[in-house]
């Protein structure tokens, strides 16, 4: 089985991304057509954990310093690559701590590359629109796409605790403009 994001006329810019978003999640919501790794066939989660790759462990932050709904930003698994850390307030695919909600994901679009730096919606746990074709992104859901022009979800940063520490020790998915993980651009 295979997901694609269904495309409505609310992405429009006249209409407003946030508008998208919300048209995004509520369809998906109220459609059922929300995928899980555990509704997914093997072969489908064999895919995608084969886009895991993993990294020297790097500690990123502290739980007890993170304030739901204010992001960091910190560079892994190469100082030119940043992404987001942040507690959502809302339990998470792959989301760490006691309430699985802290969760870290790459901040360049999956479309084309786009900046979605400072985009974040703790409203809606999404990270966009995405500046250059709105594309919005579900961090609940592995960074599934809500809206817009990506097809594909954005990587997300692999987390452990260790007591108080928060390390990023992988990345699931490929980070726009490069061939893979481990070879880099
Ligand atoms: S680059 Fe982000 S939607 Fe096109």
């Amino acid at each position: 089985m295979t997901t694609h994001p269904i495309h409505l006329h609310h992405d429009d810019p006249a209409h407003g991304g946030e508008r998208a978003c919300m048209s995004r999640r509520s369809f998906l919501l109220a459609g059922g057509a929300m995928v899980t790794l555990a509704s997914l066939p093997g072969t489908a989660v064999a895919a995608l954990k084969a886009l895991k790759a993993d990294y020297p462990a790097v500690k990123i932050g502290k739980l007890s310093r993170l304030k739901t709904g204010e992001p960091l930003e910190f560079a892994y698994p190469y100082p030119d690559v940043n992404n987001i850390l942040v507690k959502l307030g809302a339990e998470a695919g792959g989301g760490v701590g006691p309430q699985a909600d802290v969760v870290a994901f790459n901040q360049q679009c999956t479309h084309m590359g786009g900046p979605l730096q400072g985009t974040y919606k703790a409203k809606h746990q999404a990270l966009g629109p995405c500046p250059l074709h709105l594309t919005t992104f579900d961090l609940t859901r592995h960074g599934m796409v809500i809206s817009g022009h990506a097809t594909e979800s954005l990587p997300q940063i692999v987390l452990e605790v260790r007591g108080d520490d928060i390390y990023a020790v992988g990345v699931q998915g490929l980070i726009y403009g490069y061939s893979s993980n481990r070879a880099g651009r």
